[in-house]
This record gives structure tokens, sequence and C-alpha cells, in this order.
């Protein structure tokens, strides 16, 4: 049952940030962080499915992350596997729809395989759609759209517009985000959806993302129905 207000952000987008940093406050290693994260990960899904938010995209894991020990990889990817498995059932008991967007054909088959799974369970539910960004970075989005509109377009034939760009992004078919929150206080985009973010209102708190509750989900809705969007307009003319 969703508490549907007015003004709610259709669609909201999470870099999910401070695992690490909430782990080594607790005395704990990087990796029990990111255990915990997936809590919050559940409570997130299942507030903004209750709050009647269309699509809550989670960027999970970027393609720069690579770049971290492979202990830490390791462990991130054999948490996916399994998170995935255990929450799908309750993506189903909540009418929710999962989608896995950025580089996934190149993660290692185990994880691929749960997540099609996880996809295709879900594919008919009609309530919250959930978007988790794995292996994503914004720049390859905009690339793999670009190489594949020019292979099905060839050049000089019609001119590229933004619709049309859009509609090859990994997000096709999805609202551009409305409202892009940040966790840990780092404020920047890390390469999330550069193309999508064009005019979403962006909300930074300190909270590091295991510690990221229904109160602290609140306040940054309730920061967004304060905001006015002008889309480069002035006030009189929307
Ligand atoms: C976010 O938490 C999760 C991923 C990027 C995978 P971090 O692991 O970046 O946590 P901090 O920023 O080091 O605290
Ligand atoms: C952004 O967090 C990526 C995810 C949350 C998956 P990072 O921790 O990787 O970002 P930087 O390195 O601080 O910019
Ligand atoms: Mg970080």
């Amino acid at each position: 049952m969703s508490e549907i207000t007015e003004n709610i952000p259709r669609h909201v987008c999470v870099i999910m940030d401070g695992n690490g940093r909430w782990a080594l406050s607790h005395g704990l290693q990087r990796k029990d962080g990111h255990r915990q994260g997936v809590e919050a990960v559940r409570e997130a899904t299942e507030f903004a499915a209750r709050k009647g938010i269309r699509y809550l995209s989670l960027f999970a894991f970027s393609e720069e992350n690579w770049g971290r020990p492979k202990s830490e990889t390791d462990a991130i990817m054999s948490l996916m596997v399994h998170a995935i498995h255990r929450e799908t059932p309750t993506l189903m008991k909540n009418n929710v729809r999962c989608l896995f967007i950025g580089d996934i054909e190149h993660l290692q088959p185990d994880v691929l395989e749960r997540m099609d799974a996880c996809m295709n369970q879900t594919s008919d539910n009609t309530g919250l759609t959930l978007v988790v960004a794995v292996n994503y970075s914004g720049k390859w989005d905009i690339m793999q759209a670009v190489n594949r509109l020019m292979e099905e377009q060839p050049c000089g034939k019609h001119p590229v517009t933004s619709e049309t760009l859009s509609r090859y992004l990994s997000t096709a078919g999805i609202p551009d985000p409305d409202l892009m929150i940040r966790t840990s206080g780092e404020m920047r985009i890390s390469n999330f959806m550069l193309w999508q973010l064009a005019y979403t209102e962006l909300y930074f708190t300190p909270v590091l993302w295991p510690d990221f509750r229904n109160p602290d989900f609140e306040a940054a809705i309730e920061s967004f129905t304060n905001r006015k969007r002008r889309f480069g307009k002035i006030e009189e003319s929307l």
C-alpha cells in the first residue's frame, strides 16, 4: 500500500556512499560496511515503495570501483550474489520490478545469472521499479548509447536529437531522476548518470549509507518538495 502524497519525486536516485567509513568507525572491515549497506538498501526500497515513488535508482558499484583491492571487489560481488538471491522474495512481496543497469555483461557469470534471474522473476511487477547500477559509469552509458546508435543509424541520415540518444541509454523508458541523494558528505557526482542528471535536484547528507534510515529519506523528500524547479524558465512562464 502506498501513502501517495503531493509532489513526491517520481524518480529518486541515490549514490550510496560511506560503507567503508562506517565499518572503520565501528572497528570492522570494509566488507562488513558493505554488508550493513544491504540492510539500508532493503529499508530504502520498502520506504520508496510505500511512498509511491515510481523509480528508485541505486548506485551500487562503479566502473572505477574496480580500482579497489581485489579482496574488496570480490567481497562486494559475492555479497551482491547472495543479496539478490535473498531479497528477491521480498521484492515479489512488495510488487517491485528490479532492473540492473551498467556494463553487466562483463561481470562474472554467477553475478550475471543472479541478476538475470531476478530481472525475469520480477519483470511483471507493477509497483516501484528498482534500478541497480552495477559496473556503471555515466560516461560509459553515453558511449555505449552513441556506439549502438551509430550502428543502427549510420551517420548523416538523421541528426541525433536528445530524445534519440535517450532511447539508447541504459535508462531508456525511465524518466530522468527528479531527486539525487548522496550520502557520506561527499559533494560530487562520481560519474553517475551524467546525462540524466541535467535538471535533477541534488541533496547531500553527511549520514553514512549504512546509517541511512527512513527519517533521513523523509528529510530528503521534504527538501525536494520545498525546491522550485525552473528548468531555465522564469516563474511566470511555468
Ligand atoms: C560505497 O561506500 C559503496 C561502494 C562504492 C561500492 P564506500 O566503500 O565508497 O565507502 P567509503 O566512501 O570508503 O566510506
Ligand atoms: C561512488 O562512490 C560510487 C558508488 C556509490 C557505487 P565512490 O566512493 O566510489 O566515489 P568517490 O571515489 O569518493 O568519488
Ligand atoms: Mg566512497
